[in-house]
């Protein structure tokens, strides 16, 4: 065989190769499924959101040291360095307009126990320990008991 030869007969595979090859792709895409063994396009599987119930009264507290819960809706409530949503309402210079409990005078604190002016950034991201809460099902159960010193 010819060097020439055998060049042509390595260009006639590359060819086939090149024809046959999208051919065989374009077969396995049909059976793509997701990691979850779902169609792909198939219905989402995300749970509902559970709903955050709007504008209760105060909630009863269960020890306390407790911060109380939020009785209310947060959605889209901005906590930022330069701005707070929530000290729009409980601030005290505007609780007493807009009906919102004050924060509380431990809010004013530094960890020293010096009282401060305005609020103190250890209580700043005000929902670092005061939460929202929604009719969700618990994920794990607790033995939980209310704390029968309170009052
Ligand atoms: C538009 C005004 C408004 C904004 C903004 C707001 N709140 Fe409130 N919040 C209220 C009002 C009014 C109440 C009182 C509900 C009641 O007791 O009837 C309340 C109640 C609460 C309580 C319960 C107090 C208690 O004694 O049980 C907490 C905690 C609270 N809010 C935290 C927050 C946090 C945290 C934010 C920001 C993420 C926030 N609120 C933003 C109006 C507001
Ligand atoms: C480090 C945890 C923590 C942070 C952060 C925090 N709180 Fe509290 N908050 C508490 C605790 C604990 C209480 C209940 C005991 C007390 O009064 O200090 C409380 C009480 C309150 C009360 C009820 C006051 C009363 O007179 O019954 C309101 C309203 C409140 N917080 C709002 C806020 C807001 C608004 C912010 C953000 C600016 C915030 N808190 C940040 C822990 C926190």
């Amino acid at each position: 065989m010819t060097i020439r030869k055998v060049a042509s007969l390595c260009l006639a595979l590359a060819a086939t190769l090149a024809f046959a090859l999208p051919i065989q792709a374009a077969d396995t895409q049909v059976a793509v499924r997701s990691l979850r063994g779902t169609d792909v396009i198939g219905p989402s599987l995300e749970p509902d959101v559970p709903k955050v119930p709007n504008d209760r009264g105060a909630l009863p507290r269960d020890f306390v040291q407790q911060p109380p819960l939020i009785p209310h809706d947060i959605r889209n409530y901005q906590i930022t360095k330069n701005f707070n949503k929530c000290l729009d309402c409980h601030s005290w210079s505007r609780a007493q307009e807009t009906g919102a409990t004050k924060i509380s005078v431990t809010h004013f604190r530094d960890r020293d126990g010096h009282e401060l002016a305005g609020v103190s950034t250890r209580r700043y991201f005000c929902v670092q320990c005061h939460v929202a809460q929604t009719d969700a099902r618990p994920l794990v159960g607790n033995t939980f008991q209310k704390s029968t010193g309170l009052q």
